[in-house]
């Protein structure tokens, strides 16, 4: 049988990737996918350096600037978009549909923000949009939620997805590098976005958990409504205190199923050392699932990088040609639930969440400060798990002490956390902010 043919818009770390792994693996491809799955032409920006990527092999390769005249192509059967962005990348996927192409994409930023808007595009049209790289990577997280977990009522999935963070986090811990040198080193081996405050800010994370979220509760992508937290104001002196009292700190993506909706947030997170996800180091992804059926789950992997995440986007090229004759209704749908299925459960202000709590203040090392602390949070109900007191320190001429003093609570609505937190800063006792942090026990 004739082989599919493939356009690629972009040949950067993932394009590149995509084209190399066909390449090196075409026999065992075909033999899979049933014929061969060809790169047939290229659209780049810069077409030397595309050129100078394909080497001697690919010189017979078209490559031009023109990603419209790529997906306007009758000879292109898939689209794989690798640009990035929600500007060129959006006009181009849509059009791709338009045109009857099925898509394959990396495009997270593009899923979270306009995947309702492309995924009916695609359902209308009768084509497949597939985009297993656009969430962690090499790890088949997308396939696992939408197929292999079926069975089951998700609760809840917690995940360190972001490699470029988790990167940063490690060799400032375990290297004691320095954020800027880390982060370097992340851009260098091809972690970091192009713009790299998606990923210090959390908002790559949050692209990610929103697509998770859809498909493991069967509501519309809504990345407007995640709570977003990076890792840019994190402190390194709560990075060693949680240490002391048994934590590590992971950005982490959360989707829980919660009695009144959904929670859906990025932010750094204390959990037990003893747990397998708080021992993801380097650019490593891991994801827990848990299911009402199966309990939890673990998905760890290669969260980025050319050829993991090319090893997903192969995937879907491998799953597309298997199925692109398939009568459209037969398929799996885009987001796990038939479309008109799904439901309207609200996402939850970052108020309404539950959670535990690790607070760091800095206290005026007098009689009955504790005291007035504790009183605070028990008139709201909130009780405490464990306290950590550090020794005092002389801090002015007068001889006055300060001392840090972290507490832990048990779980509690986090606007109860909030007006405490008020409460506390207000007391003479208490310098300056105090800093709040989000536990998970992911029991
Ligand atoms: P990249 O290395 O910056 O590559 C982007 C490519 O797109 C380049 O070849 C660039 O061409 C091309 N391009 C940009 N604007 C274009 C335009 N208007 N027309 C045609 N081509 C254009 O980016 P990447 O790291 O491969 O990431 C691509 C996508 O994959 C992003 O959505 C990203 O979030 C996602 N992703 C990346 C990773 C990773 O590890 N890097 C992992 C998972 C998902 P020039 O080089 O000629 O400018
Ligand atoms: N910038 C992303 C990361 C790439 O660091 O995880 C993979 O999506």
């Amino acid at each position: 049988m004739e082989s599919i043919k493939i356009g690629l818009l972009g040949f950067g770390t993932v394009g590149k990737g995509t084209y190399d792994v066909l390449k090196r693996n075409q026999e065992e491809i075909k033999r899979r996918a049933g014929r061969g799955i060809e790169v047939t032409r290229i659209a780049v920006r810069d077409i030397a350096k595309a050129r100078s990527g394909l080497g001697e092999a690919g010189a017979s390769i078209p490559v031009d600037t023109d990603g419209a005249a790529l997906v306007d192509d009758p000879k292109v059967d898939i689209v794989v978009e690798t640009i990035g962005g929600t500007g060129i990348a959006r006009d181009l996927v849509l059009r791709a549909i338009r045109n009857g192409k099925h898509v394959v994409t990396a495009n997270k930023a593009l899923l979270a923000v306009h995947g309702s808007e492309i995924f009916e595009a695609a359902s209308q049209r009768g084509v497949m949009v597939a985009f297993e790289a656009a969430v962690a990577g090499g790890v088949p997280i997308i396939k696992a939620l939408r197929e292999g977990l079926t069975a089951n009522r998700i609760e809840w999935i917690a995940g360190i997805i972001n490699g470029t963070t988790n990167f940063i986090l490690s060799s400032m811990r375990e290297r004691g590098v320095d954020f800027a040198t880390a982060l370097a080193d992340a851009q260098r081996l091809g972690y970091a976005e192009t713009d790299p405050t998606f990923d210090i800010e959390g908002v790559d994370a949050a692209h990610k958990v929103t697509i998770m979220s859809a498909i493991a509760f069967g509501v519309p992508v809504q990345f407007e409504r995640a709570h977003i937290e990076g890792i840019s104001k994190l402190d390194s002196i709560d990075i060693r205190y949680a240490e002391e009292l048994g934590y590590r700190i992971k950005l982490l993506g959360i989707a829980r199923r919660a009695a009144t909706g959904i929670e859906l947030r990025v932010h750094p997170t204390l959990i037990p050392s003893k747990r397998l996800l708080a021992n993801v180091e380097g650019a490593m992804n891991a994801i827990v699932v848990q299911g009402d059926a199966v309990g939890a789950t673990l998905y760890y992997g290669k969260g980025a990088g050319a050829e993991p995440t090319a090893s997903a986007v192969v995937a879907d090229l491998v799953d597309v040609t298997r199925l692109h004759t398939a009568d459209p209704h037969n398929r799996v749908p885009h987001l796990a639930f038939q479309p008109d299925r799904l439901s309207d459960t609200p996402i939850l202000p970052i108020d309404e969440i539950t959670s535990s709590y690790y607070l760091r203040l800095r206290v005026a090392d007098v009689t009955g400060v504790l005291a007035n602390i504790t009183r605070i949070l028990a008139d709201r109900d909130i009780s405490i798990d464990a306290l950590l007191q550090k020794e005092s320190e002389e801090v002015s001429v007068d001889g006055r002490s300060e001392t840090d003093i972290v507490l832990v609570t048990h779980e509690t609505i986090e606007k109860n956390v909030n007006v405490a937190i008020a409460l506390i800063e207000a007391l003479d006792t208490v310098k300056g902010a105090v800093t709040k942090l989000r536990m998970e026990s992911l029991n």
